[in-house]
């Protein structure tokens, strides 16, 4: 029911995404789609790039008054670091690579499309993509909080400086997860991920981690047991898995749990004094059979280290045939926390989507009856 897709380059004029499926009468507020962006170009250990964007969501089309119509939406991103290269994309003297980065999508890339230059594929592969998603993930987060449902996120691991996670209300870790410049709500180990950023910088290396995305006030029922691609685990493993440099993906402590019997995983119920039932714990980060249980929902992701490393790595060069090393391009050493942003995003829009697939309708009236 819910699509989008976004298009541009890393260094082209701008990203743009057009959103589709939004039930009208959703009123807009274009302020917290930009505080997203402001959220996703921040963290400790990103690159020189962050500091030129400024980046902020123009609307096109789809609104009237503030509010959605059930018209597409297009969003606009403007790149600011296009007017550093305007000049040389209009004289088509972009600079060449043809020495492939490993763990970029260089190689793959130049073979697939018949290329003998990477600059095509690294253009489009740059995770710069992720800040049109983040803003197509704000309008689905706008959807959800209309129907109480709100997502968060913090960064539990950098370079194995684990933190240790209070048992405390996820809202409350998300506020201390704001507070920390690598999205960690464990202050100790905040201080251990910067000296690990910084070691990493000094060695000219990177680092990667895991962050874990949830989202409170889902509702019982949102996806289904009764086909494969209607699972709701399935749908957000796929969209957190998409975001570049996303390897692995958990729902609730999955790998802890396969090293468990049963009685000490599984969520016991218990009568709830309100009435139905409640559990004692939430292993199963709040899906069983492929669809919500009520409990929040919690996805963790790995993220692998920033393939581009200012220490160069062993290549060919394609263009001869003959070992190179591969060349520096201004990069992030480490971009978790900007990715556990992007995280929220897709784990927004899936539940969007599975959200208007379980309530139908048109416009938010509709919806809410
Ligand atoms: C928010 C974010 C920022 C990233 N920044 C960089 C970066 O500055 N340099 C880099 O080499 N890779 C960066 N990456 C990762 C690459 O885009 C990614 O590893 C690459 O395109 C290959 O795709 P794959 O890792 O999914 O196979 C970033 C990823 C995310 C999610």
């Amino acid at each position: 029911m819910l699509r989008f897709l976004t298009a541009g380059e890393s260094h082209g004029p701008c990203l743009t995404a057009i959103v589709d499926g939004l039930p009208a009468g959703l009123e807009v507020d274009i302020e917290a789609i930009n505080r997203d962006l402001t959220r996703r170009q921040g963290g400790y250990g990103r690159g020189a790039r962050m500091k030129i964007e400024r980046d902020r969501a123009e609307v096109l089309g789809g609104l009237m008054g503030g509010r959605t119509t059930g018209a597409p939406v297009a969003l606009r991103i403007d790149n600011r670091d296009w007017a550093n290269w305007r000049e040389r994309w209009a004289d088509d003297d972009l600079p060449r690579l043809t020495v492939p980065r490993p763990g970029h999508a260089d190689y793959a890339g130049m073979v697939k499309y018949g290329l003998d230059d990477a600059r095509p594929v690294l253009e489009r592969a740059s995770a710069r993509e992720t800040a049109a998603r983040v803003a197509a993930g704000a309008l689905a987060k706008q959807l959800l909080a209309a129907f109480d449902v709100v997502v968060g996120s913090y960064v539990s691991e950098i370079g194995g400086m684990v933190a240790t996670i209070p048992d405390h209300p996820l809202a409350d870790l998300w506020a201390r997860a704001e507070e920390s410049e690598v999205r960690c709500p464990d202050a100790e180990a905040s201080g251990r991920m910067k000296a690990a950023i910084d070691r990493a910088k000094e060695a000219g290396d990177s680092l990667g981690g895991v962050f874990v995305v949830a989202a409170l006030g889902v509702p019982v029922g949102l996806g289904s047991h009764v086909q494969w691609d209607r699972r709701l685990d399935a749908r957000l493993a796929a969209a957190v898995m998409s975001i570049p440099a996303v390897k692995g993906v958990e729902i609730g402590p999955a790998f802890e749990n396969a090293r468990r019997p049963g009685t000490h995983v599984h969520d016991e119920f218990v009568p709830a004094a309100e009435g139905g039932v409640s559990r004692l714990s939430n292993r199963a980060g709040g899906l069983e059979g492929g669809m919500t249980n009520g409990q929040p929902v919690v996805v963790r992701a790995a993220m692998k280290p920033i393939p581009t490393t200012l220490a160069p790595m062993r290549s060919v060069d394609l263009a001869t045939g003959e070992p190179a090393e591969t060349e520096y391009q201004r990069s992030d050493v480490c971009a978790v926390p900007a990715a556990s942003i992007v995280g929220e995003a897709m784990v927004a829009w899936v539940l969007a989507d599975a959200l208007l697939d379980k309530l139908g309708g048109d416009s938010i009236a509709e919806m809410a009856r």
